[in-house]
């Protein structure tokens, strides 16, 4: 049976458009997103039509700063946040929705930022690995990682930490089946899923959770 990924975002008839709409508007030269608040909020679809051949002002809040920046309609949040904005903690993989290296969280939930649209991701609240830091220090899931050796090369590790987060901001107190469910939208190469899970079970006792 197919379960559904949370990370993946909304269905498109979801968020005020059309699936029609969305691919006349491809097919017209015309990108179809909302400009503000589209993860969460409805409007009329047809008005959710961007011209791809524009560049379009955005407002994007990233750990807890507004960031303001031209994009084109079709950019992802992904290529906006590391090719705009430089913040390259949020790592490119597969590009489609299932590895889950680009994880960030919109609104606290984790979600694939190479399937979220830069215009779609106005008005909410985007927390990268970077702003899981505290100041100068780690933040307690980058440091239960660490001091798991929760990683081997590395490469998924980032969008590991931000899903781990999520995952313990929504259950502060994860049993190792719910560890391993919540973080089954992240894949790891090297096969370091022990010692992930086991990261996430010290980070949850790190934050109080047990
Ligand atoms: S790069 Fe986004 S899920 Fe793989
Ligand atoms: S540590 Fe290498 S892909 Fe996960």
């Amino acid at each position: 049976m197919k379960t559904e990924n949370p990370k993946m975002p909304a269905p498109l008839s979801g968020r005020g458009i059309t699936r029609r709409g969305f691919i006349k508007g491809v097919g017209t030269g015309a990108a179809a997103a909302a400009v503000s608040g589209a993860l969460s909020t409805a409007g009329p679809a047809e008005s959710a039509l961007l011209d791809s051949n524009e560049m379009h002002r955005v407002v994007l809040k990233v750990n807890g700063r507004a960031h303001t920046q031209l994009v084109e309609p079709r950019w992802t949040l992904l290529f906006v946040l590391r090719e705009k904005m430089g913040m390259t903690g949020t790592k490119p993989g597969c590009e489609r929705g299932e590895c889950g290296a680009c994880t960030v969280l919109i609104d606290g939930l984790p979600r694939y930022a190479c399937m979220t649209l830069a215009v779609e991701a106005q008005g909410s609240d985007i927390t990268t690995i970077e702003g899981l830091m505290h100041g100068e220090d780690l933040g307690p899931v980058q440091k239960a990682f660490l001091e798991n050796d929760a990683f081997q090369c590395g490469y998924c590790t980032p969008g590991q930490i931000v899903a781990a987060e999520g995952l313990l901001r929504s259950n502060p107190k994860p049993s190792l089946h719910e560890i391993q469910q919540g973080m089954s939208g992240n894949l790891c190469r090297c096969g370091a899923y022990v010692h992930i899970f086991q990261a996430v079970e010290d980070a949850a006792k790190a934050r109080g959770g047990k």
